[in-house]
């Protein structure tokens, strides 16, 4: 059976019982506490709790849709056989119509006398398999329905705990036990009983009107129905898998044609790439794909792979907004931007990874994975492939906790300075509020990388940078010296600074493996963690005669003129045999 087959039966089946058909709502939902909708039920939840009315909205207290649906937890998954990102889910849904009786007799005629199909076991909600503690431990065992399965002739039903218990999705909202239907040893439709309300604390409560919300994902049914081994075979797949080079590894191919269909779906959705929330695994899909086409021939162009899926899905009500104008473009860009900035890094990690493959060591060490997403752009993701390929390991758990704990030390930043609002720079060492405050902190950057250097010109190579914190304001730079500076001193260092400024030299950068750094003598921190590969700002025209090279993250002006007039305002102590200097600029 063709899945657009499929697709038509399904909705005819609970047309036909009474139900409204509604058009899949967008990957986009409604609900802020989930970053995409993830399910069918996703837009109907307030039909459940009473607060809307199925009624006045649909002329019915049934309904059942076909829902594109995106799972950002199943990302690792993809490239097996039947794990994917975005899906579409059948699903009927009742707010107070029917329960348990109905809803398991419309599962077991849809898929056994419509679709022709075996149903092998079922599964049904047991508290006694749920661990000790859990917040489900206390919901009834669901002998209800395991009655109507035996009424309809099902001799397997299995017992299970948490695996057949819904929701909520997001924060709070309803949930319930479910019971799934097995076909061919693989889980095709979950039918959940909604009868509790979930709230932040997993708390539940009764709702006044229990309801049924199924989800059936259809690239998996169209597995079973088309009798394949992976959904990848399917007619869903199939055209988009072929335009994949079958010189890649199968995994590779799956995830491509995964990643493809999420890009499109999410482009036409709105989604845009960017480094947060939803804008954020929209990127990760792009950068995944991309890298792969940076790496491999991948076939085809992805452009041309993302304009059949647009072919293929438009043709649908629902997906009329699928766009292959605007999909193609703003894949393009990410992939223009990204392919000249990662494509080198890419070929590093490669090496990186195989020097220490080289030396014995399985495990990439956390570090190195978060400072080539933090510093070289590349993604987890891409890590993850590329060490999947040569044979080593990543952990994803340590690469979560390093982020998580990034993200903590810049909002805390953030918040202490400008009350949460507006932060667009924190690199932990410079923050700035406006674009305006950006010009200005960097600027205040580029005078201390002059003064650390003018520092050591005066008063000796002893001299090692122990710190330095720069606002708006004023840039405080603190360094090892055993004494404090006498004024001629300061006046030197000053004039050193300010007649380079004055030669307006350029600033550049040059990005390298941090072996390769440290042998330019660059000035670095002594005990700091530094990626494996690193940055160097240096002023003048090159690396290699420059005054000035540090290793640094940047941001700095173009060419020291724009600093204007620099002065030192203060010299102190700051702790035994560190001293502590504020400069300001302009
Ligand atoms: N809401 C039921 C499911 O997605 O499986």
């Amino acid at each position: 059976m063709k899945s657009e087959d499929i697709r038509k039966k399904f909705l005819e089946f609970f047309a036909n019982r009474g139900h409204a058909i509604v058009p899949s709502s967008s990957l986009i939902p409604d609900d802020p506490s989930v970053l995409l909708t993830t399910a069918g039920m996703q837009q109907f939840k307030r039909y459940y709790t009473g607060e809307l009315d199925p009624m006045k909205d649909f002329g019915s207290y049934n309904t059942a849709s076909i829902q594109k649906s995106f799972r950002t937890s199943d990302i690792d998954e993809v490239g097996d056989e039947s794990h994917l990102t975005f899906f579409e889910m059948l699903g009927n849904f009742s707010f107070g119509g029917y329960f348990k009786e109905k809803a398991v007799e419309y599962g077991r005629e849809f898929i056994e006398d419509v679709m022709g199909l075996k149903i092998d076991y079922v599964t049904v909600f047991d508290p006694t398999k749920v661990p000790a503690g859990d917040w489900r431990k206390g919901v009834p065992r669901d002998d209800e329905s395991r009655a109507i399965w035996e009424k309809l002739g099902v001799k397997d039903i299995r017992a299970e705990g948490t695996e057949v218990f819904w929701g909520p999705t997001g924060a709070e909202g309803p949930c319930g036990p479910t019971t799934e239907i097995y076909v061919n040893g693989v889980e095709v439709w979950n039918i959940v009983f909604n009868e509790f309300y979930c709230d932040k604390n997993r708390k539940l409560a009764p709702l006044k009107t229990p309801g049924v919300d199924t989800g059936m994902g259809l690239e998996r049914l169209a597995m079973v129905a088309q009798n394949v081994p992976t959904i990848f075979e399917t007619d869903l797949f199939n055209p988009l898998i072929s335009l994949i080079s079958g010189k890649l590894p199968m995994r590779v191919r799956r995830i491509i044609s995964d990643h493809i269909r999420g890009i499109a779906f999410l482009v036409s959705d709105g989604v845009r790439p960017s480094n947060k929330d939803a804008g954020y695994m929209l990127r990760r899909l792009m950068r995944r794909v991309i890298a792969y086409a940076y790496r491999d021939n991948i076939g085809s162009p992805p452009q041309d792979i993302l304009r059949l899926v647009v072919d293929q899905y438009r043709k649908f009500p629902d997906y009329r907004n699928l766009n292959s104008d605007i999909v193609i473009k703003v894949f393009s860009e990410e992939y223009e931007g990204y392919k000249e900035k990662v494509g080198p890094e890419i070929k590093a990690t490669e090496k990186i990874f195989s020097e220490y493959k080289a030396q014995g060591k399985k495990l990439i060490p956390p570090a190195v994975i978060f400072g080539l997403h933090q510093s070289a752009g590349v993604t987890f993701d891409i890590s993850s492939d590329i060490a999947e390929e040569l044979g080593v390991e990543v952990d994803r758990k340590a690469f979560e906790q390093d982020l998580d704990r990034h993200k903590k030390i810049s909002r805390a930043g953030g918040e202490k300075k400008f009350g949460g609002h507006g932060l667009i720079l924190n690199t932990g060492e410079l923050k700035a509020g406006s674009e305006e405050e950006l010009k200005k902190v960097t600027r205040l950057h580029t005078a201390t990388h002059l003064l650390n250097q003018a520092l050591r010109d005066v008063l000796g190579k002893d001299v090692r940078q122990m710190g330095s914190d720069i606002t708006v304001e004023r840039t405080r730079f603190d360094f090892t010296f055993p004494r404090k500076m006498t004024a001629d001193e300061v006046k030197k260092v000053e004039k050193i600074v300010n007649e380079k400024i004055e030669e307006n030299l350029p600033v550049g950068f040059k990005e390298m493996p941090k072996t390769e750094a440290e042998a330019t003598g660059a000035l670095h921190f002594f005990k700091s963690k530094y990626p494996e590969r690193v940055k160097i700002y240096y002023v003048g025209k090159s690396l290699e005669d420059a005054w000035s090279k540090e290793f640094c993250g940047g941001p700095h002006v173009t060419r020291i003129g724009e600093i204007g007039k620099f002065r030192i305002i203060k010299e102190e102590a700051s702790s035994a045999g560190v001293r502590r200097i504020r400069a300001i600029v302009g």
